[in-house]
């Protein structure tokens, strides 16, 4: 049972709760190789996605999650909502409150604005990633692929390249990994790479080859030029030949090492186009995964519902 009626993030989350959100999500992967992809678990819930950002992924699988389990699922776009008219964040929750609804995943570019929302609204909310803080679901959806391929997380070594100063991926992913017991290793330039880093559980790499040595995991991260406002290192290009993960790094990390990239991927700059497409790349499996964590997320969030509220 989890012990909160929002997802806000895994810095909040217990090990506990984890767990159980991945043993849940491992049942729904299975569920969403069957042929009938139907469910009325969530029959007369309401899920509202609500973005202020652009997405693929996360949007479409939250809206998938909860028509699969047979809930009612609408999309607001900030673009085409009465937020162009002035409509605050708090205003827009409370009205889609007034509807009786049960969810809203929002994804928003500032920190801390699926909190806000949370403190103002009946509904579950579930953070969809805000700004440089969170992407709970994301790392969700990482640490199920990587549970599935090698049975535990405890014990395993991820290794994390690219843009981790701007990324809410990589802050969720070392919450969650390090609660379950694994190991997280970080490599980018130091302009791209948070001083306090160290603090919250990471181990900070010299090289791309001490951070994936004997790796069971590496990630890239995109750089996220639209958080940036330049002159964080010189071009795209010599990013990638210092920084970016290249085919002959992999013989650094274990045989049976994954790669993994949370999408979307500038190809050939932090992934180069064989490892995103090659047998050791599971970032197809990271998108299913993406829908089963959201589908074991409203499961359980229904469950606190209506035992708490
Ligand atoms: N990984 C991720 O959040 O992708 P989208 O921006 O497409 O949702």
């Amino acid at each position: 049972m989890l012990a909160k009626k929002d997802l806000l993030g895994l810095y909040d989350c217990s090990a506990e709760e984890i767990c159980e959100i991945l043993e849940t999500a491992d049942k729904m992967r299975d569920f969403l190789d069957g042929k009938d992809k139907k469910s009325n678990l969530l029959a007369g819930k309401s899920l509202i996605t609500l973005f202020y950002e652009n997405s693929t992924r996360t949007r479409v699988s939250f809206e998938l999650a909860g028509k699969y389990l047979g809930a009612n699922v609408v999309n607001i776009s900030a673009a085409s909502s009465s937020v162009q008219k002035g409509e605050t964040l708090i205003d827009t929750g409370k009205t889609l409150d007034a509807m009786k609804i049960d969810f809203i995943a929002i994804r928003h570019p500032m920190a801390g604005a699926p909190r806000l929302l949370a403190q103002n609204v009946k509904a579950s909310v579930l953070n969809g990633g805000d700004g440089m803080n969170e992407h709970p679901t994301q790392a969700l959806l990482d640490m199920l692929s990587l549970k599935r391929k090698f049975g535990k997380i405890k014990g395993l070594k991820v290794a994390i390249l690219g843009d981790i100063k701007h990324s809410r991926v990589a802050k969720s992913n070392l919450f969650g990994l390090t609660k379950l017991g694994a190991e997280v290793y970080m490599y980018a330039p130091e302009t791209l790479l948070p001083k306090e880093i160290s603090k919250l559980g990471a181990k900070v790499a010299k090289s791309r080859e001490e951070a994936i040595e004997g790796a069971d995991g590496v990630m890239g991260l995109r750089i996220q030029l639209e958080r940036q406002n330049g002159g964080l290192f010189p071009s795209l290009s010599e990013y990638s030949a210092f920084y970016g993960v290249k085919d002959n790094l992999l013989k650094y990390a274990k045989k049976d090492a994954v790669i993994l990239h949370p999408g979307p991927v500038n190809r050939g700059v932090e992934l180069t186009p064989t490892l995103i497409d090659g047998e050791t790349s599971v970032i197809e499996e990271q998108v299913t995964c993406g829908v089963a964590v959201r589908m074991a997320l409203l499961k359980l969030l229904v469950e606190y519902r209506e035992k708490n509220l």
